[in-house]
């Protein structure tokens, strides 16, 4: 069996990637707190996603879900004991990142597919990033050997610069697979092992 089990929490000190964004010493001081989620984060978590999916091209989803489905999807994740985890800051969910299956059938039980989103006015505070170390690490503890970024579109220097610094590789492109705002998108495939990667059997 894999060990699938996720209790992690990491406080961490972002002076570095803070100090742009805030005026003050005392702000930049402050902690981020990225932790397995409650059930009081999902209006945080259900309103951060909304916005990608109204507003851009992250989300292939055309119709924001409600808290009510954003549950849902996140329960059967936990049930299923994938990482999933949000970024606290001040007070406020300001971002959150989980792993879900690659594909369903059984051979693919042994990779995921991540997901990573930060809430606008938080961007390029390195959020993003110690979400992905932090989701990263926790799939690698459970066994898990391939981690797997679908993003949509070449255009979006952020995810892909996320990624490559977080030790994935570009794999591929696939053209204009899907349609939203009145136009064709493609998604960018990007892929990095985890742990023993290829070079050992799965732990059964
Ligand atoms: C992608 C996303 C999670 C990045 O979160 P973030 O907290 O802004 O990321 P960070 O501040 O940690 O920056 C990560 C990298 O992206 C770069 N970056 C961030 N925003 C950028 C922008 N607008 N343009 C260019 N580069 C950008 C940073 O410089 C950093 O690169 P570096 O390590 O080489 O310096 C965030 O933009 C987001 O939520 N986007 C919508 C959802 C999405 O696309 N998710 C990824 C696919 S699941």
């Amino acid at each position: 069996m894999l060990n699938r089990r996720s209790d992690s929490t990491v406080h961490l000190q972002l002076r570095d990637r803070w100090d742009y964004l805030c005026d003050d010493m005392e702000a930049h001081m402050e902690a981020l707190t990225v932790r397995p989620p409650h059930d009081a984060d999902m209006a945080a978590v259900t309103a951060i996603y909304a916005h990608y999916v109204e507003a851009g091209t992250s989300s292939f989803e055309t119709v924001a879900p409600d808290e009510a489905e954003m549950r849902r999807r996140w329960r059967l994740l936990i049930e299923d004991q994938y990482p999933c985890f949000v970024a606290e800051h001040g007070g406020d969910v300001c971002g959150f990142a989980y792993a879900g299956p690659y594909r369903v059938r059984p051979a693919y039980r042994h990779t995921v597919e991540n997901s990573v989103y930060v809430e606008r006015a938080a961007r390029q505070g390195g959020i993003g990033t110690v979400l992905l170390r932090t989701l990263v690490q926790a799939c690698t503890d459970q066994g898990f050997r391939q981690m797997v970024a679908i993003m949509a579109e070449s255009e979006h220097p952020a995810s892909i610069r996320l990624h490559l610094a977080a030790g994935f590789e570009m794999v591929g492109t696939l053209r204009n697979v899907g349609y939203k705002h009145g136009r064709w998108l493609d998604t960018v495939l990007m892929q990095r092992e985890l742990g023993e990667g290829a070079r050992s059997p799965p732990e059964m």
